[in-house]
């Protein structure tokens, strides 16, 4: 069976062409290389012994979307990662936001309907919930007012897909992503973050390994137990797996509705200073960090109920903090030591 991921040679698309691979699936990569590199087409190739059929796409064109499908017949299904991600760039330019993750959507489904393609995943966020008023949060969660442009794209893509699905035979999926972090196992492929980090994790392993002097944590004054924001952390290979098998649930036909949610989390809070302290237990060294203002549009505490994705979706993380530490951790030395120019 012919998956296209979109965005496949990014963070979470390229973990997740490896598990489609390993499971038995032929991955086509598309990818504007917007935010990532052609190398990682070998570094996937070199895990799993086969380089996916890759063509530089870029998804706002959407005449050379058409001939994209127009030439690539007999694809199965679409995981569509190929979107922006970046919270503040959001709130700075929020058309390109709009275009590069709307726009785009919009595109690919209407070519899903010409060339009859019925399977559809799309990354989706725990950023649609905003501040959670319950916790853990189940899918049934309120969907409130995004607080970013950048969430508010994840919320009316939701939207879009739903309604698409309504009066086509589109099948589809979103997967609500906590926090993903970590690499792969072989460290072959890992996250590659232009320029200085926004999240946490890159931003603790590049302190760590010198090339950022201290870490900033934002905001010791919360209602938490440790005054720090709580999130949900979760490996980048649990998360691929999860594809695998919403993917497989679409084309076994196991759906309940023609547009389904999941959770994809751990279930798992931990704090900031949390993180931290794994990290120094996984690297045995300490970590500067120094406590500094809130960021604006941080959410206090957010962490998945679990229950959907395991019970009905058949799924669960397998991989604890540490071991998704552990691996962010190696990944960064790997790059270090290859003096990779991605
Ligand atoms: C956010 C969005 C998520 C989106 C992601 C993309 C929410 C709940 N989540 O994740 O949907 O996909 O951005 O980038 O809106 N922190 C520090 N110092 C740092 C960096 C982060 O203290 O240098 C703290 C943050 O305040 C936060 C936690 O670490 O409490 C995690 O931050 P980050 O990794 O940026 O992810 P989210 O903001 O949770």
């Amino acid at each position: 069976m012919k998956i296209l991921v979109t965005g496949g040679l990014g963070y979470i698309g390229s973990h997740t062409a490896v598990a489609l691979q390993q499971a038995g699936f032929e991955v086509l990569i598309v990818d504007n290389m917007s935010n990532s590199s052609i190398d990682v087409l070998e570094d996937i190739a070199s895990i799993t012994g086969e380089t996916p059929q890759f063509k530089y796409l870029d998804l706002r064109n959407k005449e050379d979307v058409h001939h994209y499908f127009k030439t690539h017949r007999e694809i199965d299904g679409i995981i569509h990662f190929a979107a922006s991600k970046a919270v503040g760039e959001s709130v700075e330019n929020p058309l390109l936001y709009y275009e590069n993750n709307l726009s785009t959507l919009v595109y690919l489904l209407q070519e899903c309907a010409k060339y009859e393609i019925q399977n559809f995943i799309f990354s989706s966020s725990c950023t649609v919930y905003g501040e959670p008023d319950r916790l853990p949060i189940t899918e049934k969660a309120p969907i409130k007012k995004a607080t970013s442009p950048y969430g508010n794209t994840k919320q009316i893509s939701e939207e879009i897909i739903f309604d698409t699905t309504q009066v086509s035979a589109l099948k589809a999926i979103a997967l609500r992503y906590f926090n993903p972090i970590g690499a792969h196992e072989s460290v072959e492929i890992g996250e590659l973050p232009l320029g200085v980090p926004q999240n946490l994790v890159p931003f603790i392993t590049q302190t760590a390994i010198g090339l950022r002097e201290q870490l900033a944590v934002f905001g010791d004054d919360y209602p938490t137990e440790d005054g720090t924001c709580i999130r949900d952390y979760i490996h980048v290979m649990d998360l691929a797996e999860a594809h695998v098998i919403a993917l497989q649930r679409l084309l076994e036909k196991k759906n309940k509705t023609p547009f389904e949610v999941f959770n994809v989390g751990t279930g798992k809070g931990s704090s900031v200073l949390e993180v931290i302290q794994a990290f120094e237990n996984v690297s045995q060294m300490p970590l500067n960090y120094k406590v500094v203002n809130r960021r604006p549009g941080d959410v206090t505490a957010v962490y998945a109920d679990t229950g959907l994705a395991n019970n009905e979706l058949g799924w669960k993380a397998k991989r604890n903090l540490e071991e998704s530490l552990r691996s962010a951790w190696k990944w960064e030395q790997k790059v270090k030591l290859k003096k990779k120019d991605y």
